[in-house]
């Protein structure tokens, strides 16, 4: 069966912040708050076709979840699998983007509440998400927030044909000017710097050095706060499952060419205050 990386058994000790859903809109760090380390930087173009456990590094990935991705022996990709109540197969990147282009070809994970997630996420909480709920078989979701700010829905869905029966190419265009969803090839949604505002005239602009988290999830687990439960689309039933998504391929190209840190000079989370490090 396959087994834990080394750099997941590390990871394993964050395992408590999985707890929640919500976990995976978590930081360790805030900059906002406090001076924190340095993200280390992609600074090129990095290309991962997952088919056996060797293919997904542990110098690249953290797997944060209680249980980890395996790899089927069709080599159709890493497997996320829910199981059971608790389940949340989650690996993150362990470099950052700062704009840039992500695309994931994934076949999201089937049942009700049961989500598939492809977040990018800064350590100040700007978010750009793909998500697909394991019910509905017509739609996917795409979402941002910035700073963590989850007040406002900034969702919107978009049709896909059966996302749950077939590899789709889940990609996002990031830069200081907009952000593009990209599906199957075709832009379905863009959002300008300028649209993304809060009712108080704030930016919510995703803007700051961004890693790259993949994971299954139950949005649908009775634990869930109702809330939550009714957007996954109902309660899980998990004599359904297993529900697994897989990951086929991932490709990122990092918008700063040989960087290879990034810092906040200050506590703004305001792009120009990110220090680029070649
Ligand atoms: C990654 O894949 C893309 C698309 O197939 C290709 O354009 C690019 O050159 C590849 N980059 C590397 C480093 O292999
Ligand atoms: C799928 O999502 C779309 C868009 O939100 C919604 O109109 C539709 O009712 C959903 N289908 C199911 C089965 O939940
Ligand atoms: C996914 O779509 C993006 C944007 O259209 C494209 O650049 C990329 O090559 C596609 N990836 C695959 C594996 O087809
Ligand atoms: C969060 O966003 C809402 C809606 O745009 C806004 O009214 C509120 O002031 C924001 N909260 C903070 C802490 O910025
Ligand atoms: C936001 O900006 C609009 C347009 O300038 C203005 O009418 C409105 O009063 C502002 N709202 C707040 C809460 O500052
Ligand atoms: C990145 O580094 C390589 C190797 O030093 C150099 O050839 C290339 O011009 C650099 N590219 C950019 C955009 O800085």
């Amino acid at each position: 069966m396959p087994t834990t990386t080394r750099a997941t058994r590390i990871l394993l000790t964050s395992l408590t912040l999985l707890a929640s859903a919500l976990a995976q809109t978590s930081t360790v760090c805030n900059p906002l708050d406090v001076t924190c380390p340095a993200d280390p930087a992609l600074g090129t173009t990095f290309n991962n076709t997952f088919s056996s456990m060797s293919t997904m590094s542990g110098d690249i990935w953290s797997s944060l979840g209680s249980t980890d991705p395996t790899f089927p022996a069709d080599d159709s990709g890493a497997a996320f699998t829910v199981a059971q109540h608790g389940d949340a197969p989650t690996v993150q990147s362990k470099w950052y983007v700062f704009w840039g282009h992500v695309s994931v070809m994934m076949r999201a994970a089937p049942g009700t509440g049961i989500i598939s997630s492809i977040v990018l996420l800064s350590d100040d909480l700007d978010e750009i998400d793909w998500e697909v709920m394991g019910g509905n078989t017509t739609h996917v979701e795409t979402n941002y927030y910035g700073k963590g700010n989850t007040t406002q829905m900034n969702s919107e869905y978009f049709p896909c044909d059966d996302p749950q029966g077939g590899f789709h190419n889940y990609t996002v265009n990031w830069d200081y000017r907009e952000i593009q969803w990209i599906l199957d090839g075709t832009v379905v949604r863009t959002v300008t710097y300028g649209q993304a505002v809060g009712a108080d005239n704030k930016t919510m602009y995703p803007q700051t050095p961004m890693q790259l988290k993949i994971g299954s999830w139950a949005g649908g687990d009775a634990s869930e706060p109702e809330g939550t439960r009714e957007w996954a689309g109902g309660l899980t039933d998990y004599a359904k499952g297993p529900f697994t998504m897989t990951v086929q391929s991932v490709m990122v190209q990092d918008g700063q060419i040989n960087s290879t840190d990034y810092t906040y000079s200050d506590r703004t989370g305001a792009w120009p205050s990110i220090v680029v490090a070649q």
